[in-house]
């Protein structure tokens, strides 16, 4: 490299501009902090960058103009190091393992909110009093029946189809209906829209899982609670203490910062594209066994590690061969590198789930061996890997009949409200630009075209 940089930083000082949060339309608490200056040398050249310091101190180098001024872009593959954008919904210390949505502790959320209660407070900053539920809760559920006609396209689909992809389809139809909702730019359609996929995803959800098996589907039930009304929907009964159990699950999953499939929620959304559509491609990327699709293999790799009958070790010392690019499934995270707080909490609810069942599953032993004998290795302990929030999930759904290729549907029915809080605050930041990353083209340069007879 022919560049010699020079990074100067300064101390930040105490925070400044915290502001109000309203419900409609919550502000950012913390409008990035900004006031230092990091100064950088590039090719001789001064450049002064501002930092920007987050209400929970992490900072960030304002690099906007930095290719105006230099001519040098950032190259960072898989944005380990770039903030995409400020957002006050979610905060991750992956350090210490701590998760909070909207300021209050992940642990305190799945102990006493109900997940539409924790979709309220994404969405809108603050948790809702009685009324505000009540409220929110009926524009929900008036919206949980979907077009009949839809039911066509689980048809049309090959009947071994993955039900994700029957999901994020029948995700992007909906925006062929309610014409009049589905312009993100006007405030009152960006609403309906939400409650509407709020009220329709566990409802298309189900319907994708029955078609499958060739069942009629069942009609949603309004005096049910979100979760119950889910299972029956699937099942045509409902074992209200499970519903609970999976209810805490959907808490669990409900926002996550900026990960893959969220961050491809905020891309597509800055187009200006439809609820649906930016939903739907969120879906998709959900899918990827590097993310939420995830709890299915881990549900499958525990079944192989059962059926081989030789105990979780030589199975670890594959995932620690390198050359045979298996991976301890459900385990590792790019942010947390101590412990993930959502793992913890469904450790423990996946016993109390089995014991509620009275279901003794020799796979749960799998898994807490597994974890055990991971945990004590030198190569996950170097690499700060930790079972991750798919470890255990899928034992708990496997407990409560749902199939393994539906695991990770139920993780877009949980991540639901944060793709939407997500897109919401993108739509009320008055400084969105489309997302359009920059690259450094590394193929030939221009070279002369023979035509196709002398080639
Ligand atoms: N098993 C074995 N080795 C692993 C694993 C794993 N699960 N995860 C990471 N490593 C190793 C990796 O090979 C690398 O080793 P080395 O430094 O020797 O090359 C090192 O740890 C760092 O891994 P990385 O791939 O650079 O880390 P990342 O931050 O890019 O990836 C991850 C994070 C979650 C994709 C990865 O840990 C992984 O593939 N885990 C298994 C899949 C999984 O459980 N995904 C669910 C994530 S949590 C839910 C969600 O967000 O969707």
């Amino acid at each position: 490299m022919g560049t010699r940089g020079v990074v100067r930083g300064q101390a930040p000082d105490a925070l400044q501009n915290r502001g109000a949060t309203g419900v409609a339309a919550p502000p950012r608490e913390h409008e990035g902090n900004m006031g230092h200056e990091v100064h950088i040398n590039i090719d001789g050249q001064d450049l002064s960058l501002p930092v920007v310091e987050g209400s929970e101190h992490e900072k960030a180098l304002d690099i906007g103009k930095l290719r105006a001024q230099t001519g040098y872009i950032t190259l960072d593959p898989g944005y380990v190091n770039t903030g995409a954008c400020q957002s006050s919904i979610c905060f991750i210390d992956g350090e210490k393992g701590i998760l909070r949505y909207r300021g209050y502790p992940i642990e305190e959320i799945a102990d006493q909110a109900c997940f539409l209660e924790t979709a309220y407070l994404l969405l809108y900053g603050e948790l809702p009093t009685q009324s505000q539920l009540d409220g929110f809760r009926v524009s929900v559920k008036e919206r949980a029946e979907v077009p009949s006609a839809l039911g066509k396209l689980c048809e049309a689909v090959s009947s071994d189809a993955h039900p994700m992809s029957v999901l994020a389809s029948m995700v992007n139809a909906l925006s062929s209906y309610g014409r009049d909702w589905r312009k993100p730019t006007v405030e009152e359609q960006r609403e309906k829209a939400i409650r509407d996929l709020l009220g329709k995803l566990p409802t298309v959800a189900a319907m994708a899982f029955r078609r499958s098996r060739g069942l009629d589907p069942i009609a949603p039930r309004a005096d049910l609670p979100y979760a119950a009304n889910f299972l029956n929907m699937m099942f045509g009964e409902v074992n209200l203490k499970v519903a609970e159990a999976l209810d805490k699950i959907l808490i669990l999953h409900a926002d996550h910062e900026q990960n893959c499939s969220t961050s491809t929620v905020r891309i597509v959304g800055s187009s200006e594209a439809n609820l649906y559509a930016s939903i739907a491609a969120g879906i998709c990327a959900l899918w990827g066994p590097l993310h939420g699709g995830a709890n299915q293999r881990v549900i499958e790799m525990l079944e192989t590690i059962h059926n081989s009958g030789d105990g979780p070790d030589p199975f670890v010392d594959k995932v620690k061969d390198k050359t045979s690019g298996v991976r301890l499934m459900g385990f590792g995270h790019r942010v947390y590198k101590n412990f993930d707080p959502r793992a913890k909490i469904l450790k423990k609810a996946c016993d109390e789930v089995l014991a509620t069942l009275g279901i003794e599953d020799p796979l749960l032993d799998i898994a807490k061996s597994l974890e055990k004998t991971a945990l004590e290795d030198e190569y996950f302990i170097s690499r700060q890997l930790y079972p991750n929030v798919d470890f255990y999930s899928g034992i708990i759904y496997r407990a409560i009949g749902i199939p393994t290729n539906m695991f990770t549907v139920m993780f877009a029915l949980g991540r639901l409200p944060g793709w939407m809080a997500h897109w919401r605050e993108l739509h009320e930041d008055p400084a969105r630009r489309i997302g359009r990353p920059r690259q450094i083209y590394t193929g030939p340069t221009q070279r002369k075209m023979t035509p196709i007879g002398q080639r």
